[in-house]
């Protein structure tokens, strides 16, 4: 990427929460009135025509504004060239898909801009909520809520400080597969008695902002995809909170754990003893 200017932090930030605004608000047009298109990695692990509708959007004006960016999205996959491109998005056009289909609350649109192999900036848009999540790498965790027609003034968020694991509130998120979730059934059934309760919302990229906003005290997941924990990550990492794998890896897809600084440790060597990537 040596050679081609890399753009403002504040520019990428923008450039993602408008048109994730935008792609959200045609998916809201038709939330809990769509079909399923086709599945997936299994026959629960679906996709909707607006899926792929938000992403095209999505690619669309992205590429408008920046020509010469690669993009990896969750329904078209990987175009434009990864390597020479001054920079990567990475694209979840609907995270939340069953939330989605069924008429429950919380989805998202997910946008993130990598460069040089380290995401930079990011936004999270939440259309039932009105909720903007954004960041841009070292200026901090935003969130902007809309009232009525406009968005109300940016708050910074900070996550929860010293919280100790036994009143953690912690959410968790399961796979398509089967064999997967046997595992993480078990995971999750011996974390229980540790945490003071565990929420399931159903929509990770939302679960890694509530982390930021001080909703939940820690979030793990094994198997997210790259676009499910992208923007969320840095919106977790920018709010003060810490985001990895176990046994001091950095996040990935084997595994995602965001929590405040003084639980992420309590919290991941919880889970490391329960051996949750033992499906690998
Ligand atoms: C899913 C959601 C869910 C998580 C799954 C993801 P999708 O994304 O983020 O919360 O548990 O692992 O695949 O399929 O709705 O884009
Ligand atoms: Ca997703
Ligand atoms: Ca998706």
């Amino acid at each position: 990427m040596t050679g081609l200017a890399v753009p403002g932090l504040a520019e990428l930030r923008d450039l993602a929460a408008g048109v994730a605004r935008e792609a959200g608000e045609l998916l809201a047009s038709r939330a809990g009135r769509v079909e399923v298109a086709a599945t997936k990695s299994s026959p629960t692990d679906v996709v909707t025509e607006m899926d792929r509708g938000a992403e095209e959007l999505i690619r669309a004006r992205l590429l408008a504004a920046r020509p010469d960016d690669a993009i990896l999205g969750e329904e078209a996959g990987e175009t434009g060239d990864a390597d020479g491109a001054p920079v990567r998005w990475v694209v979840d056009p609907l995270d939340g898909t069953v939330n989605y289909l069924y008429g429950l609350y919380d989805w998202a649109v997910s946008i993130a801009a990598e460069v040089a192999g380290e995401i930079v900036a990011g936004a999270v848009y939440v259309p039932s909520r009105g909720e903007l999540f954004s960041a841009a790498r070292g200026g901090g965790a935003w969130l902007e809520s809309e009232s009525g027609e406009a968005p109300s003034a940016p708050v910074r968020l900070h996550c929860r400080q010293g919280v100790p694991l036994g009143q953690a509130l912690v959410g968790t998120g399961f796979g398509y597969r089967v064999a997967r979730r046997k595992i993480q059934g078990e995971v999750v059934a011996a974390l229980l008695p540790q945490v003071r309760d565990i929420r399931r919302a159903g929509v990770a990229s939302v679960d890694l902002c509530a982390v930021a906003a001080g909703r939940l005290d820690g979030f793990y997941e094994r198997g997210l995809n790259y676009w499910d924990w992208a923007a969320g990550a840095l919106v977790a990492t920018e709010s003060g909170a810490r985001v990895g794998g176990l046994h001091g890896a950095p996040v990935s897809t084997s595994m995602t754990v965001a929590a405040g600084p003084g639980l992420f440790g309590p919290l991941s060597d919880a889970l490391a003893a329960l051996n949750p990537e033992r499906d690998a």
